[in-house]
């Protein structure tokens, strides 16, 4: 490669007579091939527009001969103007030529120069994950779907039949009191639990049965164990056989499957208008203490039977658990608004 300052040095191109008669075509060849050398040195654009201008400009050699073929008769005419147009095509063409090639030269510079990494990572980029509500909810719903159980929803704006009739809870039942329900009107209301989900499967679907129903329930409390939203997730199984063994070995495996240990686990009678006979079921904590994690029973007779099932031939039994309460005991989480309250710091936690 020669220096720019080398390409501009014309005074290596042959001393040519100035007078265009005094020329012969060995003479103007030569020239030209000179010229190309000089040209194809060129390692830039301002040094090849000066070439430019230097063979081919007004004050040029090429020009002034060319400006002295008005003088010639008319054969030199024809002689000389063939070779100086021979000359100046040559010279015309290097000089494109090599524009092209400074051209595709710059271009390659630049990408090379501007070549993007596409392997790098992305600057700052951030990933995101689930909330840790809904992680729990896959967690329970893991287990129960590989069980055989299917997963089923239903409305959060609920009837007052759906949500406590059918589920043998009448208006004058003082369960209805235990529940903080936030009533549109005299009908409709927020569901308050996940069972009238078991309700609309039942209406729907025959036996054998066997859903979970995950879902957003309301109640009108807020205080560091309640908030006015919160999730349930609820179970149901009818089949002709289905017995309360069958509930507590379900319900033992799962929570051992979710706590992902062995487990002390306790059935304790209860009550709940749906289910006779009814439970609540604790697990032992690490200090020794009984804590209670959901409610269970063998499903009402009359429940089946507001849902057109025929009592006498089917049993099932259902199950209800806040999905928040696992969250906490699972994460050890001791105020529940957190989940709510969508800071960023103890969201971050979970990923
Ligand atoms: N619905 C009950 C509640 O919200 C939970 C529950 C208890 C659901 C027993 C059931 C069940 O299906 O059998 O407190």
């Amino acid at each position: 490669m020669t220096t720019p300052a080398a390409t501009n040095d014309s005074s290596a191109l042959p001393t040519l007579p100035t007078e265009l008669i005094e020329l012969n075509e060995a003479q103007l060849n030569e020239f030209a091939s000179a010229a190309e050398t000089f040209i194809t040195r060129a390692t830039e654009g301002r040094a090849l527009q000066e070439l430019r201008v230097q063979l081919t400009g007004k004050k040029s050699l090429l020009t002034s001969w060319s400006k002295q073929m008005g003088k010639l008769d008319s054969n030199d005419k024809k002689t000389y103007g063939g070779w100086l147009h021979q000359v100046r095509s040559r010279i015309q063409e290097a000089l494109t030529s090599q524009q092209q090639q400074l051209e595709v030269a710059a271009l390659n510079a630049k990408l090379e120069t501007e070549r993007i990494d596409i392997s790098l990572p992305a600057r700052g980029g951030q990933k995101g994950h689930l909330h840790p509500v809904t992680m729990i909810t896959q967690r329970m719903q893991q287990f129960f779907v590989q069980a055989g159980f299917n997963v089923a929803t239903g409305p959060e704006v609920e009837s007052d039949y759906y949500n406590f009739e059918a589920l043998n809870i009448p208006s004058h039942h003082p369960a209805r009191a235990m529940h903080d329900t936030f009533y549109f009107d005299a009908h409709y209301l927020l569901r308050t639990h996940t069972s009238p989900v078991q309700i609309r499967t039942m209406e729907k679907s025959a036996p054998p049965i066997r859903i979970i129903c995950p879902g957003r329930v309301y109640r009108n409390d807020s205080d560091q164990t309640h908030s006015p939203m919160f999730h349930q997730l609820e179970g149901l199984m009818v089949t002709e056989s289905s017995t309360f063994a069958d509930l507590k070995g379900l319900i033992s495996e799962f929570l051992q499957a979710f706590f992902g240990k062995e487990l002390t686990v306790r059935f304790r009678p209860s009550f709940f208008p749906f289910t006779e006979p009814s439970a609540e079921v604790d697990i032992l904590a690490d200090n020794g203490k009984w804590l209670e994690v959901m409610g269970c029973g063998m499903v009402h007779p009359q429940v089946l039977t507001n849902c057109g099932i025929d009592a006498d031939k089917y049993t099932g039994f259902a199950f209800g658990m806040g999905i928040e309460r696992f969250a906490m005991l699972y994460y050890g989480i001791d105020d529940l608004r957190l989940f709510f309250q969508n800071d960023i710091r103890f969201l971050k936690q979970f990923g």
